[in-house]
């Protein structure tokens, strides 16, 4: 989720891929190895690119990889001044578990779509388990923005990108507009 203002990934890493790109349409592929060496390398590469781009989290397919793993690392940002601080969590074959009945809709960005923010409905709250990069199960309960990343990161790996759960065609904002109104509605 989301784009960088200018930065490029830290070198030695796989390159982003954009919208037109076959593998971002793809469903991605369950890992069956968490150990193997490239599995590892990729998380690594994942953690790197969402750090450098000023991202709030990252789905392998974005680097071209089908594989089921994701990132969310929400943190303040340039790009997200208001998102919640919280350590990178490593998700591997991640699974919904159970999403609240209400709806809630929020702006969104992904590195994957430059230039371009929509506004999206997500659950407000999740409850999810998935595989951490040590090969044990884990389970976790978000809510509000850390929520709608997973939902967005998840997203990924079925072959979606926001734009696809965009409503209206006045939910679409050039980045420029974006953050424009970003500004106009400050305290
Ligand atoms: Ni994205």
């Amino acid at each position: 989720m989301t784009a960088p203002e200018s930065s490029s990934p830290a070198p030695n890493s796989s390159p982003l891929i954009t919208l037109g790109h076959p593998v971002l349409r793809q469903v991605a592929q369950p890992v069956t190895s968490v150990s193997d060496g490239s599995v590892q390398q990729l998380i690594d590469e994942l953690l790197t690119t969402v750090r450098t781009a000023n991202g709030v989290g990252i789905a392998a397919p974005q680097l071209g990889h089908s594989l089921r793993i994701l990132v969310i690392a929400s943190r303040p940002n340039l790009r997200y001044p208001h998102a919640p601080l919280m350590e990178p969590t490593v998700l591997i074959n991640p699974r919904l578990l159970s999403a609240s009945d209400e709806l809630e809709l929020g702006w969104e960005g992904c590195l994957s779509v430059p230039g371009v923010r929509g506004r999206v409905p997500r659950h407000r709250a999740i409850e999810v388990e998935y595989c951490d990069r040590h090969g044990h199960p884990q389970q976790a309960v978000w809510e509000g923005f850390v929520a709608r990343i997973f939902q967005h990161e998840a997203d990924h790996l079925e072959g979606k990108v926001f734009l696809d759960r965009v409503q209206s065609e006045t939910d679409l904002l050039s980045e420029e507009a974006y953050q424009a109104m970003e500004i106009a509605t400050l305290p």
